[in-house]
């Protein structure tokens, strides 16, 4: 196995595609530090997938737990993943805490890894994995500040990328762009407001998506990308499987 993968951090790994992260890379045979906030939920992945997953109960956007976290569990691997669902209203019924959420959650965990990622710093090899979205490429009018949160998140990598290059570092940073799918509770609050709005049911609503993104798709392709060094800097992922953005 490569040193980097020998222990992981998923954020968000209680539900959804982190769960479905953390599976695939424990079957891949790496350890996992799992967080969340709902600590019953952590355990009960710790039942589905034994003593490889560790499950650390806590806040993904707390500087203090992102640094002892790196200090003490010294990962190679970053899979930031973690994520509110967006209220889904158009923008006129928001409010600016409603519009905001998902920059106070998606963003500010990737900010405050990514600057403890880089201050610890990780090991040469290591690899810090974001997840961005596909609305960051087109826009998401039902869901406040979702898309432009989700686009910060490619600036992070990006300036994540600049600053390791410039320490001579050795991190790779990578993102990942997912369509929307309702495998996951963010994709699934999308399918439900898009398809009321578009005035269809949500079955016919995911039937014109097909092929739609699965949770074993997400699971293997972190695993893939992960363990490819000379992997591109960033990835959408559909039903149909991974393609390079730009
Ligand atoms: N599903 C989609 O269609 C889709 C498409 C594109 C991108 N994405 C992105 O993929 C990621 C996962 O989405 P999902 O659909 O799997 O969501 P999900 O099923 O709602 O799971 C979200 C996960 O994030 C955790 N979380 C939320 N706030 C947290 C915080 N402050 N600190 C720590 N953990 C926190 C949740 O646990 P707790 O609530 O217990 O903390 C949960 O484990 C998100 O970033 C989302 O934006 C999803």
């Amino acid at each position: 196995m490569q040193n980097h993968l020998r222990t992981a951090v998923v954020t968000g790994a209680s539900r959804g595609f982190g769960r479905a992260i953390a599976a695939a890379l424990v079957a891949g045979g790496t350890d996992v530090v799992g967080i969340a906030r709902n600590g019953p939920e952590l355990d009960a992945v710790r039942g589905e997938l034994g003593p490889a997953f560790t499950p650390v109960a806590g806040d993904a956007t707390g500087d203090a737990l992102a640094e002892e976290v790196i200090r003490t569990r010294r990962p190679g691997l970053l899979v930031l993943n973690a994520g509110a669902t967006p209220p889904m209203a158009p923008v006129q019924e928001q409010t600016w805490e409603s519009f905001s959420r998902n920059w106070e959650v998606d963003t500010r965990h990737v900010f405050a890894w990514t600057g403890a990622a880089l201050r610890a710093p990780l090991a040469p090899g290591s690899v810090v994995l974001s997840v961005s979205s596909g609305a960051a490429l087109g826009g998401s009018p039902l869901s406040g500040g979702y898309a432009s949160a989700k686009a910060a998140i490619r600036y992070l990598r990006q300036y994540g990328d600049e600053e390791a290059r410039r320490a001579g570092l050795g991190i790779r940073f990578v993102t990942l762009l997912p369509d929307m799918t309702p495998a996951g509770g963010v994709g699934e609050a999308g399918v439900t407001g898009y398809a009321a709005r578009t005035g269809v049911s949500r079955e016919a609503f995911i039937e014109g998506r097909q092929p739609i993104l699965t949770l074993e798709r997400i699971g293997r392709a972190v695993v893939e990308l992960a363990g490819t060094p000379d992997s591109g800097p960033e990835y959408r992922i559909g039903g149909a499987g991974l393609s390079p953005v730009g």
